[in-house]
Formats: C-alpha cells, structure tokens, sequence
C-alpha cells in the first residue's frame, strides 16, 4: 500500500518495453471490450488489467512492492516496511494453532514473501511448529521472487512451503492475507440526478478507453446503495468478488481460523453520504491518481474494503467472527511493541529504521487506523488476545 505517495499532477514517462506490454494488454482489453457487445463491467476490466496472465499488473513482471519510485516500485505494504509485523502477527496465530492442535498455516498473495518467512522464523522461535505453509499465489512472477527469498532468508523452513493456484478443499489451521482484499474486482456505481447507473468501462478510440454508464432499474441495484442517503451525485463501488472469496474461504475452512489485513470501513462510513467519489485508486510510483485507464498492466488499481460486506460473506459461509479491530489496536495487542524495545535503542543503524517503521505501521495519521483486522472462526471457539482491546465487532 500506498504509503509515501502523494497525488500526482506530473507522472513519469514509460519505456519501450512498458509501452510494449500496455498495448498488447490494451488490444486484449479491446477485444473482450468489442466481444461483448461494447461494454464491460468496471470489475471485469480492474480483472484483466490485474490479472490477464502475463500482461496484467500482478501476473506480470512489475516491480511492485519497494521503498521508492527508484527502485521502480510502486507502494509499499507493512511486510516490507518491518520484519516486526510477521513477529507480532506469530503470537495470535500460534495461539490459535495451539487451540486448534494443528500445524497448517495459508497465506493469500504473499507479495514477495518476507512475511512467510518472518512467520516460519518466529513462530519456531515461539516452539509452535507449522509442518506446512501454503502459498496461493496467482502471479508466477511472484511465486519465483517468493520462492528465492524464502530459501535465502528461511533456509531451514522452506522445505515444508508449498506453492498453489487455488485453496486446498478443507483447511485445518490458520489462513491469512494482508493486503489481498483490496486487490479484488470491484463494480463502480454512479449516482447522476437522483438515478443510479453501473459505471462501466468502453473502448474510446483504438485502444483507449473510457466510462460509460448503464441505468440501473432497482431489480439490478445491490443492495448496499440502500445505504447511501441523499439524492446528491456519488460514485462507489461493491465488492461482489472479495465477498465471494471470503466465502470460499471460510467454507473452506475446517478447523481453524482465517485473518485479513486491510484498508477500509463498515459500510456505515464507507457509504457516508460525504465520501461522493467512492475510494478507488490507483498507484504508480509510490504517485496515487483516480485514473485506471492510464500505466495498464503498469498501475495497482486498487479499492478500499468494505468489512460488514465481508462479515456477511463469512457468516453465510458458517463462520464466527472472531474479532474486528484497527491494526494499530490488533498489533499492540499482539505485543509488537516489546518487540521493538528488545532491539537495543544503542545501535542507533538497526533500532531508528525499525522504530520508524513501527511508527507507520501503528499511527493514526498513517496506517494504524485506516487497516483494519478482521478473523473469523470454525471448529473451534475461542477468544484471541489480539482483539482484547479495542475490539470493534459492533461497527460492521
Ligand atoms: C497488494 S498485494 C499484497 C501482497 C502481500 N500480501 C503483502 O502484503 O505484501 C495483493 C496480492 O493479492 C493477490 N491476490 C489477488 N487476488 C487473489 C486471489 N484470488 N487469490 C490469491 N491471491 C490473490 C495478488 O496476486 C497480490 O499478490
């Protein structure tokens, strides 16, 4: 995420080969585009320009995830930002592989694979042994950069990391995604003098594109714009895909629990009647605009999460909640703080980045409020320490 960027008014110009992958991304779009009849679902596009293999921003060969626009990254998230993060998420996800007697651990989309390793190494340090660690991963780029780091910086642990491409049928143990949420599909809706339309996406001339709007009678309107009050002009999205994941998810899970990180609200405050020009984003270069059809295949599009939505998708699928929190809240609970203090504040070149890191990832001002965590439950039933304070299961 999303840290360090600033809106841009000036964005850097492409090379060669970037301009190359854009055009055969944009063709491929333009097909889709042409093929179904001249309108697409914004969901369907944000899905191609993620996620068409090879070309699309995840499955291709991007820099991604990075501290600066000069190592041709573009955000960076809070397991790049500190090893602590993996640490103190080691203590809740031990406690609930103890509860549970099993030794399996899923991560969703594990970036470059820092976190795994971090959680393989802490988890040992706390004596709780992970027999398997799962990685779905829909980016083969990913996967090969995971797997290096991984056998480099967790040597001893690798052998029992495992890569696939969807999740296993029945899970026992612990799944996990941070940051994972937000990089699901959304459908954008558009209100215009009282009337609602989905906004989609056209082709505006060769292989560029553009919004169009569809109205929207009220048997195809979902149910979540009920939500927004007023008659005033206000663009939002829904997240039908990351709802349908969830579900899956828990539905997938036996005996365990399942965690996820991320940006967003309850659909209280995501659908307040002031936030008019809904939370899609776009990142390049640690810059953020509102443009996705400018860098395709080149910019994260990316969209806040709406968490009462996947509280629902959880429950329909038979899981508890099992808490909902702020990072900030999740992470002090976790203990990351005695963390940080057994660094030696004397080795000013090991103590200052971390304490700077920790400062980012727990501010109100940056991402300690904004990320939330929210875990659900199955098989078992217990109270997980990290959501001892602050727990805020009555806001979704
Ligand atoms: C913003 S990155 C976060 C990566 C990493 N978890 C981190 O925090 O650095 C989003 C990740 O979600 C993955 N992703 C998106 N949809 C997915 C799905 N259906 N299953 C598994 N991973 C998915 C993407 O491929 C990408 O690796």
């Amino acid at each position: 995420m999303k840290l360090n960027a600033t809106r841009c008014d000036s964005l850097p110009i492409l090379n060669n080969t970037a301009l190359l992958n854009q055009r055969t991304l944009a063709q491929h779009i333009a097909r889709k585009i042409t093929s179904a009849g001249g309108w697409l679902s914004f969901a369907r596009y944000m899905e191609l320009a993620l996620y068409t293999p090879g070309v699309g921003y995840y499955t291709g060969g991007s820099i991604k995830f990075g501290h600066s626009p000069k190592d041709g990254s573009d955000f960076i998230t809070a397991p790049e930002l500190s090893p602590l993060f993996a640490q103190a998420f080691a203590k809740p996800i031990a406690e609930i592989l103890n509860a549970t007697s099993t030794h399996h651990v899923v991560e969703l989309g594990a970036g470059t694979g820092k976190f795994a390793a971090g959680l393989l190494r802490a988890l040992d340090t706390l004596g709780v042994r992970c027999l398997r660690y799962t990685i779905i991963e829909l980016s083969g780029e990913l996967r090969a950069r995971q797997h290096k780091y991984i056998a480099k910086a967790a040597q001893q642990f690798s052998s029992c990391v495992e890569w696939v491409d969807a999740l296993p049928n029945r899970v026992d143990g612990v799944i996990i995604g941070n940051e994972v949420l937000d990089a699901m599909p959304v459908r954008l809706f558009a209100r215009q003098d009282g009337l609602w339309h989905e906004r989609g996406v056209t082709v505006a001339d060769t292989c560029h594109f553009t919004f169009a709007h569809r109205p929207l009678d009220t048997i195809d309107m979902p149910p979540e714009l009920a939500y927004v009050h007023g008659h005033h002009n206000y663009v939002t999205e829904t997240h039908e895909a990351a709802s349908q994941f969830v579900y899956t998810v828990c539905a997938a899970l036996s005996c365990g629990a399942a965690l996820f990180v991320d940006y967003g609200f309850p659909a209280a405050e995501y659908y307040h009647p002031q936030r008019t020009e809904g939370t899609l984003m776009c990142h390049y270069r640690h810059r953020t605009h509102g443009n996705p059809f400018l860098y395709l295949g080149l910019q994260d599009i990316t969209a806040h999460v709406q968490f009462s939505a996947i509280e629902q998708a959880a429950h329909d699928a038979g899981a508890n909640l099992l808490g909902y929190t702020s990072q900030s809240n999740f992470l002090m609970n976790a203990g990351i703080t005695d963390l940080l203090a057994q660094l030696d504040p004397a080795d000013p070149a090991r103590f200052l980045p971390e304490a700077n890191a920790i400062h980012k990832i727990l501010s109100e001002a940056e991402m300690g409020e904004l990320f939330k965590v929210i875990a659900f439950c199955r098989g078992f039933d217990a109270e997980l320490g990290a959501f001892e304070v602050g727990d805020r299961s009555h806001m979704l």
